[in-house]
């Protein structure tokens, strides 16, 4: 009890929290930054924004070993129990650099070099997991690194050189599967320190029986948007049900009708998952975060905060999606739709967890798409957002789905919009007399991101770039 291990420099690192001065709400990058020669891992923003921190997990997820580049200051330090945990240092010396450390000098890749650990290792990771990973998946990979200084044509430049790599001993080489494996990841982890208590359950019935016994607790499924609460809002959370390290319920399984992905399954996965099948759910995720942030998120993490502005929930609204809801000994199935509920408010009862998304794979004659509106395109919050779909039976609308996010409190269908275009041609006229019912559905807030009445506008643009895009 009140221990975690992690693989840390070559060795076994215990980290026992009754004589050490951490807490459970300690972020892995303060423990790093604590750390006597660990200091190339940097703190920019603390909270997720600029890849200063990056460091590399390497993690068994049913039973295969992971390569991930995260954030480590949206990571709390017991989620790194099981883990190896690689830094810069952990790389290069001045006199024999990585040959990622040598492109970046050959390239001019660096100049302060603040940031350059984190594209280091950001790289480092994409090429371990993928060792053929293509200059564009290597651009893609340090999409969350910021640089204030050098201009990233030169980065650009050392990702192709990087692509050029066929060593697999570079990244190999580094890993301790031996010691990963001897940590022991069956028995519950329990903390308790000071008022903080964070549990560690490994199954999914053992999480359940948590959530039933502290209805209080507060579920961490990733905790890239939660440790903000700690670090930036300075709000203690003193008991956590961290429920990252549960393997059922990660991954996918496809039938014919539905592709069923488990909630814990990480954003950056799901992505990957659906690129294929349901594009227009990959290709929003492709605008979710950056990579470190979606190495860490999970699905189910996403859906759970039913944040209005959130970016998965209108597509998986347009969807159709559906999510089984578990509890000790039973299970139900509820539709995202009917799931959210309000304001960051679900229908999720207080002894149950999100286990699986069920996505219904697109009919032939069904269009769905998904649009992000941000000031940036990566790494930013949307302003609006939408998921739309849509059946044509001899082209009249046979069924519309109109989600859209930033318009309300919670993600929501303009169905008077959808009643109007039901049984019409689906034609620019009806579109144009559409866009003045659209407009009087919704009411939305003037914030920091934009005007009430840029929403509106933004909304229906988005309706009417959605008819260009479908017309015959
Ligand atoms: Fe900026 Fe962590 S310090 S992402
Ligand atoms: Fe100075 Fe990137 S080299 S911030």
């Amino acid at each position: 009890m009140n221990k975690i291990k992690f693989v840390y420099r070559n060795q076994i690192k215990e980290i026992d929290f009754d004589s050490s001065p951490f807490t459970p709400n300690t972020t892995l990058l303060q423990f790093l930054r604590s750390e006597s020669g660990s200091k190339g891992t940097k703190e920019g923003c603390n909270e997720g924004d600029c890849g200063a921190c990056s460091v590399v997990l390497i993690e068994k997820v049913n039973g295969k070993l992971t390569y991930r580049a995260v954030n480590s200051c949206v990571m709390f330090l017991p989620s790194a129990h099981g883990k190896q945990i690689l830094t810069i240092e952990d790389l290069g010396t001045t006199e024999n650099l990585h040959p990622i450390q040598e492109i970046f000098v050959k390239e001019h890749a660096s100049q302060c070099g603040f940031c350059t650990p984190g594209f280091i290792m950001s790289l480092f990771a994409q090429k371990a997991q993928k060792t053929d990973s293509s200059k564009e998946e290597l651009i893609e990979a340090i999409e969350g690194n910021l640089c204030r200084c050098t201009g990233y044509r030169p980065i650009v430049v050392a990702a192709e050189d990087l692509a050029k790599i066929q060593d697999i001993s570079y990244f190999e080489t580094y890993t301790r599967q031996d010691l990963i494996d001897k940590i022991d990841k069956k028995e519950t982890i329990i903390i308790k320190k000071d008022n903080y208590e964070y549990y560690i359950p490994f199954s999914l019935n053992d999480a359940l029986r948590l959530k039933k016994e502290h209805q209080d607790a507060i579920i961490s499924s990733g905790g890239t948007d939660l440790v903000l609460r700690v670090t930036k809002k300075k709000m203690p959370i003193h008991k956590i049900i961290d429920i990252t390290m549960i393997d059922e319920i990660k991954g996918f399984r496809k039938d014919h009708t539905n592709l069923c992905i488990g909630a814990g399954t990480k954003i950056e996965d799901v992505y990957q998952i659906t690129k294929k099948d349901i594009p227009a759910l990959s290709q929003m995720l492709s605008l979710f975060g950056s990579k470190q942030i979606r190495n860490r998120a999970s699905i189910g993490g996403n859906i759970a905060t039913a944040s209005p502005i959130g970016d998965t929930l209108p597509v998986l609204i347009a969807l159709k999606a559906k999510l089984v809801l578990s509890a000790i000994n039973t299970e139900r199935i509820k539709t995202i739709e009917n799931f959210i509920q309000g304001y960051r408010k679900t229908d999720l009862m207080s002894d149950e967890l999100i286990k699986e998304l069920i996505l219904p794979l697109p009919e032939e004659n069904t269009i769905t798409k998904s649009y992000k509106i941000s000031k940036r395109t990566h790494l930013d919050i949307s302003t609006v957002s939408a998921g739309f779909s849509l059946k044509l039976d001899k082209g009249k609308v046979s069924e519309i789905i109109l989600a859209y996010g930033g318009m309300a409190e919670m993600p929501k269908r303009a169905t008077d919009t959808e009643t109007f275009l039901q049984g019409k041609e689906w034609n620019e006229k009806n579109i144009l007399e559409a866009t003045k019912i659209l407009k009087k559905e919704f009411t939305p807030l003037s914030d920091a991101r934009s005007s009430s009445e840029a929403r509106t506008i933004m909304a229906k643009n988005l309706l009417i770039k959605f008819f260009e895009e479908t017309k015959k």
